[in-house]
């Protein structure tokens, strides 16, 4: 063999072998495929000798090696394929900014989602090299369909630009005293409010661990959904909390369907009953409590948690239907998960009775019985309007009309 086969050539100079030649070698050899031939020049008389030692241990060849003129020796090795690191070299990606901006978007369409993932690639980040002999990590989803939809680096990319700050961007000092049953209320409002978003930090943080991180944006979105429910969780304690009011009780009813909740096992069930049934449920308690709310920085705070909440729901409903498009079967298994979560709330009345009368005074805006009553038709127009605008998120999701009216008949009465 000439040292004209050789697909890449380096000149090592004067280095020793163990002295940094390696240093130039080994990435000259990452650049071939497996059966390639580098072609090494060297000013040191023995290298061919550590050369032969160093081949044997990495599973190379050494082809030949030829003196020339100066006192350089010129060596062929050929690229062996044992324990070869998998796949191909990232080479010439370079990523161009945006107006100071690199969006996770960008890398996502440089480096495309694969359809499965095997998990004996580990922590390896999507594209990396891997060399063969790690352990197999306990992934369990480890497929596009299930993992991530199409638009899950934008739904990051807004997410990070949307974060807020529960301590600096709320005007916490502008809360005047209210009443003591509006304060009560309020109180048991946000007690409510604070235990189901317990719930949802809960929820994804059990997905992130079995996801596989060739699928990392999904496990980055849902790090900003949990960092976005402690937030909720943070200032719904502190709205409860200042001007007296005190959080309230938790009910038996709320904390059987949040169990209900916890214990799913499914990543797109989970999608399912928590975002679009759950979270999409709770978009319209916000509202209504944005509408009654007794002073804007109470409105404030629930409305900035229903901007975040509306980003929670859309995530669900791009993965449920990318879910759904590709194993249409799972319409049977999200119907199934409705009912079997309905039956095991079996005996689990209506909405827990201190929920439903915060409400109530709340939207009445005090406890005299003529604003009560309307606070009465308030809370009764919103559990019409959580059904209609739950249909509508099951239609969009591609059930048909009797199944929607069906499974939001079926939602917990708690809500979530
Ligand atoms: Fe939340
Ligand atoms: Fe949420």
């Amino acid at each position: 063999m000439s040292s004209d086969s050789a697909a890449v050539a380096i000149d090592t100079g004067d280095l020793p072998f163990g002295g940094g030649m390696l240093a130039l070698v080994r990435p000259a050899l990452d650049l071939l495929e497996p059966g390639g031939v580098l072609a090494v020049l060297t000013r040191q008389a023995h290298a061919i000798d550590e050369f032969g030692t160093w081949c044997k241990v990495e599973h190379h060849e050494l082809l030949e090696s030829a003196n020339q003129p100066g006192g350089v020796t010129r060596i062929l090795l050929r690229k062996g394929s044992l324990g070869a690191p998998r796949g191909k070299l990232e080479d010439g990606l370079d990523l161009k900014s945006h107006n100071q901006r690199l969006e996770a978007s960008q890398m996502l369409a440089a480096v495309p989602l694969p359809l499965t993932a095997d998990p004996g690639t580990g922590f390896a980040p999507r594209g990396a090299r891997v060399e063969p002999g790690g352990p197999v990590y306990p992934y369990t989803i480890n497929d596009l369909a299930h993992a991530a939809p199409p638009d899950i680096a934008q739904l990051y990319d807004q997410a990070i630009s949307a974060q807020w700050n529960a301590d600096t961007d709320i005007e916490w000092g502008k809360i005047k005293p209210l009443p003591r049953p509006m304060q009560r209320a309020l109180g048991q409002v946000f007690t409510f409010l604070a235990e189901n978003e317990l719930s949802a930090l809960y929820v994804p943080s059990r997905f992130i661990a079995r996801l596989h991180p060739h699928y990392v944006e999904t496990a980055q979105f849902l790090a900003t959904q949990m960092m976005d429910e402690a937030r909720h969780i943070d200032v719904f304690l502190k709205r409860a909390r200042i001007g007296g009011g005190g959080v309230g009780i938790s009910h038996a009813t709320t904390s059987a369907s949040l169990h209900s909740l916890l214990v799913l096992e499914d990543f797109t069930e989970a999608a399912f009953l928590l975002s679009v049934l759950g979270e999409g449920t709770f978009l319209d308690l916000l509202r209504y409590i944005e509408t009654h709310a007794p002073d804007e920085v109470t409105a404030d705070i629930v409305r900035r948690a229903r901007a975040d909440e509306t980003r929670h729901v859309h995530f669900g409903m791009s993965h449920v239907k990318h879910a759904l498009a590709s194993d249409p079967t799972m319409y049977t298994r999200l119907e199934a998960a409705v009912r079997k979560r309905s039956a095991t709330l079996a005996g689990v009345g209506g909405v827990p009775y201190a929920v439903q009368d915060s409400l109530t005074i709340l939207a009445a805006g005090g406890n005299d019985p003529a604003s009560v009553a309307k606070g009465h038709n308030a809370f009764r127009e919103l559990m019409e309007v959580m059904h209609d605008n739950r249909v509508k998120r099951l239609l969009t999701a591609g059930f048909s009309p009797a199944q929607a009216q069906t499974l939001s008949d079926l939602h917990t009465p708690n809500f979530m």
